[in-house]
């Protein structure tokens, strides 16, 4: 069993890089933001990685360029960002639909599902009205719809924790938790 000795430059004894997945509200770029540090890793949001690259908010790209163009800035990001030294990363809901980020995740990364039940995901993705899919027509019917196609991917994480209940600080623990069963790292 390891005992928690730095595995790399980044002196966490995580050496991968933990990519979160899971549907827009669920807390990915709360939880993981909380994670980092917890980890002795560094955080980025990839929504926040191609606001950056574009000089465009996610909304705006959306309507200027499309969907399709966004998903393939998506991918590109994510990839430069995964093949990278390890860090926390927090993805949009829909990357991890995309085949090939999906097997450069697989390739290089653990991912953790976030989940949560559709009311929670409403109530949580709803608070701001930054997210382009749920501008036409009601949330609550887009969230169930995407959540059914994308459950598919989803499960193809390495890992799945429930978010939906308690405070982020306990679903970060569980986090924890769940990469030191998994990697056999040992994480006080
Ligand atoms: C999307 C989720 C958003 C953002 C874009 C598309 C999706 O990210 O990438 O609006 O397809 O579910 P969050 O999951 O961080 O909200």
């Amino acid at each position: 069993m390891n005992r928690g000795e730095p595995q790399d430059q980044t002196g966490s004894p995580v050496a991968r890089t933990i990519v979160l997945v899971g549907m827009m509200g669920v807390g990915k770029t709360t939880v993981g933001r909380r994670l980092a540090p917890r980890l002795g890793l560094p955080f980025k949001d990839a929504d926040q990685e191609i606001e950056a690259a574009s000089g465009m908010s996610v909304g705006d790209l959306f309507e200027a360029h499309g969907e399709e163009s966004f998903r393939a800035g998506e991918a590109q990001v994510i990839r430069r960002l995964v093949t990278g030294p390890p860090i926390v990363l927090a993805t949009g809901g829909g990357a991890f639909v995309n085949e090939s980020t999906r097997q450069v995740v697989k390739d290089h990364a653990v991912s953790v599902w976030l989940r949560a039940d559709v009311d929670t995901i409403v109530q949580r993705a709803t608070r701001r009205p930054t997210r382009p899919l749920l501008k036409n027509g009601d949330p609550k019917q887009i969230i169930s719809r995407l959540l059914k196609e994308r459950e598919v991917f989803y499960s193809q994480a390495d890992l799945s924790v429930d978010s939906a209940k308690g405070p982020h600080a306990r679903t970060v623990e569980k986090i924890v938790d769940a990469i030191a069963a998994y990697t056999k790292v040992e994480l006080a």
